[in-house]
């Protein structure tokens, strides 16, 4: 049976009177790398930001794991298992990968921490733990060598993954990405969506937006097309490209 993480039922979101989200009803299934595309200001990024808590929906529902997070706040959406590689801010560019993993994780242990000095022996023990996990999701993204090079030494590409790796380290089940393969060479773009594809067979889920519709058809596996603030068409890579609306979407783009 195919289980449902992400359910959106008439969400809108309205910026003075524009609404930029106008009614999006959509399903992100557990499993692989579901899509979602259309032109430019149709209001995907801004449906990410409301799915993430950056802003509050003024209609309709989300719900992730059967969990209502219309109210929640980034901190609780994300601690449920809801991630975004890109809202955790920026690399530590003068710290190793490997810290740059720790990092994800530590605050949060670390406040527990605060509250309980005398279980800094526990604390000690977690974070040997924290390290092995960190880097054997390193080395699903084959950072694993260099793992004790700072951030600050990767390639566009490789920081893209270190940063799909903190998600993933965070504990994500389901990982948004706005725009993964934007500014980075086809090859790397697609080897990028190779990786996630491998992440997805382990059991996390992705939720992507992309530009890059010949990569994007090429990994996932269901995509929803979105045109001004609603979602307009869904479907598989193969029969989305046949469908009008598809294309009526792109009309108005140069
Ligand atoms: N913070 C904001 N304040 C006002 N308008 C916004 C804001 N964010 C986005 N918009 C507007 O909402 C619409 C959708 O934008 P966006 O969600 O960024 O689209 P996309 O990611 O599909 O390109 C655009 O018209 C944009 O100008
Ligand atoms: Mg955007």
């Amino acid at each position: 049976m195919e289980e449902t993480l992400l359910k959106i039922r008439e969400v809108r979101k309205r910026f003075g009177g524009v609404y930029a989200v106008n009614g999006v009803n959509l399903d992100v299934k557990k499993g692989g790398i579901c899509g979602l595309v259309g032109p430019n200001g149709s209001g995907k990024t801004t449906l990410f930001n409301t799915i993430l808590g950056l802003h509050k929906p003024d209609q309709g529902t989300i719900h992730f794991n059967n969990n209502c997070i219309n109210n929640l706040a980034p901190h609780q959406i994300y601690k449920l298992g809801l991630g975004n590689a890109f809202q955790i801010p920026r690399l530590f560019f003068q710290m190793s990968v490997l810290d740059n993993m720790l990092v994800a994780v530590r605050g949060h242990q670390g406040d527990k921490l605060a509250n309980s000095l005398f279980l800094r022996e526990k604390w000690q023990e977690q974070e040997k733990g924290m390290v092995e996990e960190a880097l054997s999701i390193l080395e699903l993204v084959e950072l694993d060598k260099l793992a004790f090079s700072p951030a600050g030494e990767l390639s566009g590409g490789q920081r893209k993954l270190l940063e799909v790796a903190r998600g993933l380290m965070a504990g994500s089940s389901l990982l948004l990405l706005d725009e993964p393969a934007a500014g980075i060479n086809p090859v790397l773009g697609k080897s990028i969506f190779q990786k996630l594809r491998d992440l997805s067979r382990n059991g996390t889920t992705f939720f992507v937006v992309e530009h890059r519709l010949e990569i994007l058809f090429e990994f996932a596996s269901w995509i929803y097309v979105m045109d001004k603030g609603k979602t307009v068409a869904q479907g598989e890579p193969q029969q989305i490209v046949k469908e009008p609306a598809f294309y009526e979407a792109y009309l108005g783009e140069g």
